[in-house]
């Protein structure tokens, strides 16, 4: 087979897949210069001579094109369109999704033209999310303490942080980020903030026990977290293997089920 890796990294397991395949089936990409002159040497060093590049993985490598496998060791966003036009139909992509938040886990797409679709792996890996992916470094507007619009909230601030709430919430809110403060030596607030429609939720404890959110911006950002709990719920709590992704030139969804079930979109 003939494939190609995005993430070279310490060049171990391109080793590997030198081994099973032979140096000439295998190509290689890595962003970082100096992490791709030490793994090229310690492949040399160790009798492999794959196909190196340096360049930003998104891109796949053409040259080296269609490939039977495709497989990213660093997190993607979502699925980079050049990868589709570099696996041949029927070829399999494995790569991490990731958010801002966290990572989504291990998908394995199955090319078919120009879409391809798979399911996520019920284990949860991830790993480091991929240059020119990550989260733009200011988190958005943090809001005032009288902006927005109150509710009583159904879910509480836990759903970002306990790990299969978290993963719907990556899902439901693609560009935010939270974090928890205490205001003026008050009970502790968290902030989710969307950077990208500067839209906000501010989750705060009520004095009977529950939680009021305050919203505001061009998307209520608790109201789609409590749509993909309630949906979630609904659908037995499943673990991450519930899940799948379709892919095409157009649109990029995670749906639950079958590809006909609930979906949310990945970033584009
Ligand atoms: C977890 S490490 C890879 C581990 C590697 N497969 C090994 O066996 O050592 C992730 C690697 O992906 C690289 N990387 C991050 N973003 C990238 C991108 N956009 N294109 C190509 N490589 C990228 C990082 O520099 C890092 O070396």
């Amino acid at each position: 087979m003939n494939v190609l890796e995005i993430g070279t990294g310490t060049g171990y397991s391109t080793a590997l897949m030198c081994h099973r395949l032979g140096s000439e089936c295998v190509t290689s990409i890595e962003t970082n210069e100096g992490v791709a002159r030490r793994a090229r040497a310690a492949l040399t060093g160790s009798g492999h001579t794959p196909h190196l590049v340096v360049g930003d993985g998104r891109a796949g490598h053409r040259a080296g094109a269609p490939y039977d496998r495709l497989i990213a060791t660093c997190g993607f966003r979502s699925i980079p369109p050049a990868w589709l036009e570099q696996v041949r139909p029927g070829g399999v992509i494995l790569t991490t999704l990731r958010g801002w938040m966290r990572s989504l886990g291990l998908v394995k797409l199955i090319v078919t033209g120009d879409s391809a679709s798979g399911w996520f792996s019920e284990d949860d890996p991830s790993f480091m999310i991929a240059r020119r992916q990550d989260a733009p470094e200011s988190l958005g507007r943090v809001p005032g303490p009288d902006d927005g619009t109150v509710r009583k909230a159904t879910y509480e601030p836990e759903v970002l942080t306990s790990s299969r709430p978290a993963f719907m919430a990556q899902l439901a809110v693609p560009d935010a980020r939270f974090f928890s403060m205490a205001l003026e030596g008050g009970p502790v607030n968290t902030f989710l903030l969307d950077s990208v429609t500067d839209s906000f939720a501010v989750l705060a404890p009520t004095d009977g026990g529950g939680w009021q959110v305050r919203q505001g911006g061009p998307r209520r950002l608790w109201d789609a977290v409590e749509s993909a709990m309630g949906t979630w719920e609904e659908y037995g709590s499943p673990n991450t293997a519930a899940f799948g992704v379709t892919v095409s030139h157009d649109q990029q969804v995670v749906w639950l089920g079958n590809p006909n079930g609930p979906q949310w979109p990945l970033p584009s």
